[in-house]
């Protein structure tokens, strides 16, 4: 989440008991291998404000210093240098139009009267970004604190889930399915993470020594979402629209599930000592916020490497950043024009 640096560091410490219990005995055990910690932050100020927390999870603290830590925004915020995404969602008025739609359709108009209530203010007085702020000031309390603050005491369930929409409204158009190149534009950093388990399996096949076990890079929940609905997972049949509210209550895109605080993805690659075969001799597990995550092939919690290499073949083959991001040329003409 976007949020203050300070946010970010307390619940990244709010995050060690829910990640210890996974995180951590993998990175111990790839310490132990010889483990040399490769570190590619998405920026700088996200290195210095992570960075404590990484030494508590990587202990025994690794061996790297300041030097290793490679600062590197293009593959980490892919997004600010996608040309096409800039153009076409982040500084595109229109794009947004579902979000913009749902703040002025009647479940949000019917929030607005019940927190105007609450208030004793005339509901014309309010509007949905206001709301939004009080709804953020519950939530941000509650996750990072743990405490209720007055501000929740304004809103409902019912309330809560409308703004919970309202945000996945955002999510999905700005970071998700709603436009493609939101995705897209992660396809240099997808490419990269299988680059890396490549390499690994083949010193792994060489008998060499793996030269970075653990690879580890900090970014953002902008970062993580489009690499997600790249991959295909949480997609539902239906997008998320201002006008189908209610037929989204069981939808898979919850963005507060998806990248909640210090969300975080960890791909795991495993050799396998009595494969059958060779093809089944190196697998692979992923864990989305610590938890595994059933691949979108298999329903499985456990794929086999080159499987997953197969599905996802078309991206890692044909999808260049240069290519997808690139303005279309356009051959307006005088006469086009009038
Ligand atoms: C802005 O977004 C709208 C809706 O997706 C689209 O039709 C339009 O072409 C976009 N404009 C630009 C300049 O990309
Ligand atoms: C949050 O607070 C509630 C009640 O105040 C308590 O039961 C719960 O254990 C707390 N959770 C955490 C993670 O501290
Ligand atoms: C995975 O499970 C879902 C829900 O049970 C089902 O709709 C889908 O077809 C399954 N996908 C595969 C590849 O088995
Ligand atoms: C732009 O012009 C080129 C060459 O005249 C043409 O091949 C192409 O189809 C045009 N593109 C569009 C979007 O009109």
């Amino acid at each position: 989440r976007r949020s203050a640096p300070s946010c970010a560091r307390r619940a990244l410490a709010a995050m060690a008991p829910r990640g210890a219990a996974l995180l951590v005995p993998l990175l111990v055990a790839a310490a132990a291998a010889e483990a040399s910690l490769s570190g590619y932050f998405g920026t700088k100020s996200r290195y210095e404000e992570v960075n404590p927390h990484l030494h508590y999870y990587c202990f025994p603290p690794p061996s790297s210093s300041e030097e290793d830590i490679e600062v590197n925004d293009p593959l980490l915020r892919f997004f600010e240098h996608c040309e096409k995404f800039v153009a076409l969602v982040e500084e595109n008025a229109t794009a947004m139009h579902q979000v913009e739609a749902f703040k002025e359709g009647p479940e949000m108009r019917r929030v607005l009267e019940r927190v105007a209530g609450a208030l004793c203010l005339p509901a014309d007085e309010l509007n949905a970004d206001l709301v939004q702020v009080a709804f953020l000031t519950c939530s941000y309390e509650l996750a990072i604190k743990n405490v209720t603050s007055p501000w929740c005491s304004l809103f409902s369930e019912e309330d809560a889930k409308v703004l919970e929409y309202l945000n996945d409204l955002k999510q999905y158009w700005k970071r998700g399915y709603g436009y493609d190149i939101n995705s897209r534009s992660s396809c240099s950093l997808f490419q990269d993470i299988f680059r890396q388990l490549d390499k690994a399996m083949e010193e792994s096949k060489s008998s060499k020594p793996i030269s970075s076990p653990v690879i580890v890079q900090i970014g953002h929940a902008e970062t993580l979402q489009p690499l997600l609905a790249l991959m295909g997972f949480f997609k539902d049949e239906e997008p998320l629209r201002a006008n189908n509210y209610a037929r989204q209550a069981q939808r898979k895109f919850r963005s507060g599930r998806i990248v909640p605080y210090a969300a975080n993805l960890v791909f795991v690659l495993y050799h396998c000592d009595h494969a059958k075969t060779s093809r089944e001799e190196y697998q692979l597990q992923m864990l989305l916020n610590e938890q595994l995550l059933p691949f979108q092939h298999s329903n499985r919690t456990l794929a086999l490497y080159a499987d997953l290499k197969d599905y996802y073949r078309d991206i890692l083959q044909n999808c260049r950043f240069e290519e997808e991001c690139e303005l279309p040329r356009s051959n307006s003409t005088a006469a086009d024009e009038l």
